[in-house]
């Protein structure tokens, strides 16, 4: 195959490590990874370099995170880039008032289309490593993401597209290869869950008797309200954000069941899944055993 350059956005990230770890594994990607001049001397940057990856250090700085992309966009249009893969790597959601960091990436991907810069947009569903509720005998709990309790929403029963972070890149080094997914939206998935085949996945695997407490659709609801109208009083306000977009992801995910692949295929997206049936994404019990042995590392683990 031939060497494809690849210029890298959040390489020292969660979702950028495990696309890093996925390019350099397939071997036939020559990667410079962009880094902020405010990092450049983190030690994430100095094992980048001992990785082979080559360092470019630029400033793209936006009042809002996510738009940061917008000033890149505009460059890769000037000096012609073959394909942008904006920061998507999320569930899937329709665009508009559903959820605010959704419709921030649609931001960002209509400034790609109205540059008629070619794309791949690409989903992952959920992590699994955000997917898991603690058990009893507290085993796991050191990987447990904050905030994450024995909560069942609705009746357990709205089916999610779930995936190992460690496979994002897999699937990535894959989709940027490809022709097919050029100007196309994909989505990467490993399975589709309910909250109740997750919590029987558990149980099974650990041999413990798991807490359930449930959470109404209504309670869901009223959350989000509750926490979109603080966040209009305090748009500067980071936490808000944070908790609006918690409550908004609730709601996507168990109210209204946006994220799944008969609705990903509904808005256009391909499926990374039969575009490459050799790829064969880590099962939700095998990550769990690897929770169990301790094979799994916390997300954000370096964050303080
Ligand atoms: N599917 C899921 O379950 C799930 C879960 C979490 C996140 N996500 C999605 O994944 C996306 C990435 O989030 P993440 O949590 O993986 O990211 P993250 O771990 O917070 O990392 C962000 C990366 O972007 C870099 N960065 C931030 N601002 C930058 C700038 N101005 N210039 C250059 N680099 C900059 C950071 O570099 P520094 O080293 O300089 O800080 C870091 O490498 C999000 O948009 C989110 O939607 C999905």
């Amino acid at each position: 195959m031939p060497i494809q350059n690849v210029l890298l956005l959040g390489a020292t990230g969660e979702t950028g490590g495990s696309i890093l770890t996925g390019l350099l594994d397939a071997g036939h990607f020559d990667i410079k990874a962009l880094i902020r001049p405010s990092s450049a001397q983190k030690p994430e940057v100095k094992d980048l370099l001992k990785r082979g990856v080559k360092i470019l250090v630029a400033d793209i700085s936006s009042p809002v995170e996510e738009l940061e992309q917008m000033g890149i966009v505009t460059a890769a249009k000037q000096v012609g880039i073959k394909r942008f893969v904006p920061c998507g790597f999320a569930t899937v959601c329709p665009a508009g008032a559903v959820m605010r960091l959704r419709d921030h990436k649609e931001q960002v991907l209509n400034h790609i289309k109205q540059l008629f810069l070619p794309l791949t947009f690409i989903d992952v569903g959920y992590w699994y490593q955000f997917s898991f509720p603690p058990l009893p005998s507290g085993k796991i709990d050191k990987y447990l993401p904050p905030g994450m309790n024995s909560k069942m929403r609705g009746d357990g029963t709205a089916p999610n597209l779930i995936t190992d972070l460690r496979d994002v890149g897999r699937f990535v080094a894959r989709i940027v290869a490809d022709e097919r997914t050029l100007n196309r939206y994909v989505f990467a998935w490993a399975e589709e869950m309910t909250e109740k085949e997750i919590y029987s996945v558990m149980e099974e695997v650990s041999g413990e008797k798991l807490l359930v407490n449930f959470v109404s659709a209504q309670e869901i609801e009223d959350e989000v309200l509750d926490a979109r109208r603080l966040f209009e009083k305090e748009p500067e306000n980071q936490e808000l954000f944070g908790r609006m977009s918690s409550a908004e992801y609730e709601y996507s995910k168990y109210v209204r069941t946006d994220n799944r692949g008969e609705y990903a295929r509904y808005l256009g997206y391909l499926d990374a899944r039969e575009l490459y049936p050799d790829l064969h994404p880590k099962k939700f019990w095998e990550f769990v055993q690897d929770l169990l042995d301790g094979k799994v590392r916390r997300p954000y683990s370096g964050v303080q």
